[in-house]
């Protein structure tokens, strides 16, 4: 829902949130780095999936996708290049943005947000399963 995606360049999020909860990129350069194999870069096709070195998925059977987008997530904009790359390659895809949340938010359930993700999830699987 909130895709953890990366590479070598510093998006303009990433530099810009800075201090918010969970996400940093000293920690996801840390964990990009116990998960790649050695030798490789935050440019890996599992890492940077629209990047460089990019699969093409086109013809790949890929089901239907709800994104959540957080305004406090330094990850957005590696999720907003993961919503642009899936409709490039011909994949239905839904990005809700949500300007005051931040990566994980879900974990509380008080904020307004979780109802309305709650609310998303639904009428998405619902769409979805009467497709099928
Ligand atoms: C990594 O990918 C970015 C595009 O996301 C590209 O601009 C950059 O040159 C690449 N860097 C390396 C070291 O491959």
């Amino acid at each position: 829902m909130q895709p953890f995606f990366g590479g070598e360049e510093r998006t303009e999020s990433e530099i810009k949130l800075v201090g918010v909860p969970l996400i940093s990129v000293e920690r996801t350069d840390w964990m990009w780095k116990a998960f790649l194999p050695e030798g490789s870069d935050r440019n890996h096709s599992v890492v940077n999936v629209f990047g460089p070195n990019a699969v093409d998925i086109s013809g790949v059977k890929f089901p239907a996708t709800l994104l959540f987008v957080g305004g406090f997530d330094p990850l957005q904009d590696w999720q907003k290049r993961y919503h642009e790359g899936l409709k490039k390659s011909g994949k239905e895809v839904h990005m809700v943005e949500y300007p005051n949340v931040f990566h994980g938010f879900y974990c509380l359930p008080e904020s307004p947000e979780f109802s309305l993700l709650i609310g998303e999830v639904k009428s998405f699987v619902q769409k979805q399963s009467s497709l099928t």
